[in-house]
């Protein structure tokens, strides 16, 4: 059993991201430190076991010269995973030789706190860039993926983007609100509804927080809300999930033109700020080393535009039941994901054809054939925002309940706002996932997600 030398100085505790602490370097003695974490990598050699640490906030070199730290029962069980405290002196690392930040740490005594079985290597380490997404023993085994440094650094990255987010808004004065998950009307069409039973009434998961957004502009300004989206999305593909964080804005007093470029404002304030911030870069660094930040302005391209560019094309790109595009087609997934990658820029695809368009959205004065909507298209990832400016007229309100086969009884209070001080106003939806597959150069959006939740998974 190992002791502590008493006679050694007392060791302060730090986090592995610390870079204040004194760095020993032959000459000078380096400060004595405690830190907890779990093996990362492992490598026992016949004159010192080395040991690199993480703690989620960062990554150490420990060095165990071979004697009593490393004979022990403990040292010989050590395994990738294995919870441990160790203390020693913080040094620099000897002249040619690397490890993280260049430092390391000279071991004296450590304690093991949780052992782990070495049967780790193979789940993390098969969790490469190349991870197939597909895999039910990966997705069974999410909760041991995300000790791995890719799974991992998706994660921290995902935060960074949520808090640039955040941080934009706060600097394009939005407020940001909370609306119910719980509702009983539909936005997006009745067919990716999730219906529950509350207290006897049918009830949803929201499907879009959009029509509480706009029983607030009037009080509170422009405002937004990242809140959990829930879709029956009754297909498996690489960017649908059934529960997904969702960004949205709401924005009034303004014209189509000034929501295309608050949404492009938006995007670009939030790519800076992520590049920006050191560790954020780190993790990009690791995730998608060649990203470059979008230039400006972004492509824009009408609905009619891309239906003939798509069918310019040679071979000409086809829609669903494999004919050339026509005006009202539905753009689906593959094309526009073709579309998308050849252009290889962000699209901003606006004035949508009625008919395929939700409800609520507004008709482009000059051609009430469309809508004044967007979609912002990304290379690799496709669709990642959905806006529109909203119908703001009363009785053409309630033509589009009808039209629509929605019973208009539920939505009195989203019809009111057309009563009470009507405006010209408009908003739009981000999937946060969506966004840092773009970002992260993830292939789906299930890595994105803590614990991605699609048709047929429900767990862990
Ligand atoms: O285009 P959508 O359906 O638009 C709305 O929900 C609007 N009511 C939003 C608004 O105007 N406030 O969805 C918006 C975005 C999509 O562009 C996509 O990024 C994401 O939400 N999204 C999904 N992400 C993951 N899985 C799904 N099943 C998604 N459905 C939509």
């Amino acid at each position: 059993v190992l002791k502590e030398d008493s006679s050694l100085p007392a060791a302060i505790r730090i986090k592995l991201n610390n870079k204040s602490v004194e760095l020993g370097d032959g000459t000078k003695k380096g400060t004595r430190v405690k830190v907890y974490g779990r093996i990362h990598h492992l490598r026992p050699q016949k004159h010192t076991t080395f040991i690199i640490l993480k703690d989620g906030y960062g990554l150490l070199q420990c060095v165990l010269p071979a004697g009593d730290l490393t004979k022990t029962y403990d040292a010989l069980m050590f395994a990738q995973e294995t919870a441990l405290v160790l203390y020693g002196e913080l040094r620099s690392v000897p002249a040619g030789q690397e490890a993280p930040d260049n430092r390391e740490l000279l071991v004296d005594y450590y304690k093991v706190l949780g052992q782990a079985p070495s049967d780790l290597d193979a789940i993390t380490n098969k969790v490469s860039k190349e991870q197939d997404p597909w895999d039910a023993q990966m997705l069974d085994s999410r909760h041991l993926v995300l000790r791995g440094e890719n799974a991992s650094a998706v994660l921290k990255l995902r935060e960074a983007v949520e808090l640039a987010f955040i941080d934009s808004y706060r600097e394009m004065e939005f407020r940001k609100v909370s609306p119910p998950a719980m509702v009983q009307t539909q936005v997006e069409g009745g067919s990716t509804l999730f219906k529950y039973d509350y207290y006897g009434e049918e009830a949803y998961l929201t499907q879009s927080s959009q029509l509480y957004l706009e029983t607030v502009v009037q009080s509170l300004g422009n405002v937004y809300c990242i809140e959990k989206s829930f879709r029956a999305e009754k297909s498996l593909t690489r960017r649908h999930l059934s529960e997904y964080t969702h960004i949205e804005g709401e924005l009034d007093f303004i014209e189509f033109e000034d929501l295309l470029e608050h949404i492009e404002e938006l995007i670009s304030r939030v790519v800076d700020k992520v590049l920006a911030d050191p560790a954020a870069a780190s993790y990009m660094k690791l995730l998608n080393p060649g990203f470059q930040k979008p230039s400006r302005p972004f492509l824009r391209m009408k609905y009619a535009d891309a239906i003939e560019w798509l069918n310019k094309q040679d071979p000409p790109i086809l829609n669903e039941e494999g004919n050339p595009h026509v005006f009202g087609d539905d753009i689906a997934e593959a094309a526009e994901r073709r579309m998308t990658d050849i252009i290889n820029r962000p699209i901003f695809l606006t004035h949508f054809p009625v008919e395929i368009k939700a409800f609520y959205m507004k008709k482009d004065p000059s051609d009430p054939r469309v809508t004044e909507s967007v979609d912002v298209l990304m290379p690799g990832v496709g669709e990642i925002v959905g806006g529109s400016m909203r119908m703001d007229d009363y009785d053409e309100l309630i033509e589009a309940y009808k039209k629509n086969g929605i019973g208009y009884e539920p939505y009195y209070w989203y019809t009111d706002q057309r009563k009470y001080g009507s405006s010209p106003h408009g908003g739009y939806g981000l999937g946060l996932e969506r966004f840092l597959a773009w970002m992260g150069n993830q292939h789906t959006v299930r890595t994105c997600s803590l614990y991605p939740r699609f048709m047929g998974r429900c767990k862990p």
